[in-house]
């Protein structure tokens, strides 16, 4: 696959991550569809509103993009937190974690991949998070992440031999909408977090966007089944090489 304009489709593009590697994908020269609940004013490509806890619309939707659009890249980005400590975990709650985190991917990807192994080529990127690592009040949140790094090593090996990549961007904590909700100025999950980060600062939505690209783009052809931690330094020491 060369990168010379390629179609890609984001969910959570609205915001965030999401927007930001949309705008870096779009000026690098390439197509994006992007889905979200409310649509920005300087989306840079096709957009469609739909909320993504819908499974029957997003399964409709993702067969209907898919069948309009040959994608050669998806971004599953669109993510759901629900923190709450153990005890006060509901089913609920974390089977929404896991609808929207796993579930969601799972369909989109359902959708692109018979094009993407009919051309021979095709890059699929997780948002997964450094939450991975362990994170009090984030269990069912983490869990779901992990299930994206799972995802991401079992479909690489699926996929390989169709010249199709997945990898994930595991964000340290990032400067968003969703971040400062869940971690608002002056909250403790807040200071813990930018306490655990050797940089002692928050990421920036382009400097995640800037891995996306990379991993959905040609340059990254022989690179699959990865999770890059872009965190300041978070994981370093605490993870295993
Ligand atoms: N920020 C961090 O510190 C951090 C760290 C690690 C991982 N992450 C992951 O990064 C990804 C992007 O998050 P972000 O930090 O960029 O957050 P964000 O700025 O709040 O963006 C989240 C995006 O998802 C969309 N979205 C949320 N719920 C949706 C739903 N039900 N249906 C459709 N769209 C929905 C939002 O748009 P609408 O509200 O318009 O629907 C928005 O476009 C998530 O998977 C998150 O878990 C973030």
């Amino acid at each position: 696959m060369t990168s010379s304009r390629l179609k890609v489709l984001i969910t959570g593009a609205s915001k965030g991550i999401g927007l930001a590697t949309s705008k870096m994908l779009a000026d690098q020269g390439h197509a994006v569809v992007g889905l979200a609940r409310t649509q920005p004013d300087d989306f840079p490509g096709v957009f469609h509103a739909i909320d993504l806890e819908d499974e029957a619309a997003r399964d409709s939707l993702f067969k209907q993009l898919a069948a309009e659009h040959q994608f050669d890249g998806l971004l599953n980005n669109v993510g759901l937190v629900n923190p709450a400590p153990l005890e006060e975990i509901t089913l609920k709650d974390f089977d929404a974690c896991a609808d929207v985190n796993l579930r969601c991917s799972l369909q989109a990807a359902q959708a692109v991949v018979p094009h993407m192994k009919e051309q021979g080529s095709g890059r699929i990127v997780f948002t997964s998070s450094m939450v991975v690592a362990g994170v009090p009040f984030r269990s069912s949140y983490a869990a779901a992440k992990a299930g994206m790094v799972s995802f991401t090593r079992s479909w690489a090996l699926e996929l390989a031999p169709f010249g199709i990549t997945v990898n994930a961007v595991a964000p340290g904590p990032v400067e968003t909408e969703l971040f400062n909700t869940n971690n608002p100025p002056g909250s403790e999950s807040r200071t813990r977090y930018i306490e655990g980060v050797p940089m002692k600062r928050l990421g920036l939505p382009e400097e995640l966007a800037a891995a996306n690209c990379y991993f959905l783009s040609g340059q990254s052809g022989f690179t699959t089944g990865q999770t890059l931690f872009v965190d300041g330094g978070y994981m370093t020491g605490k993870s295993a090489l």
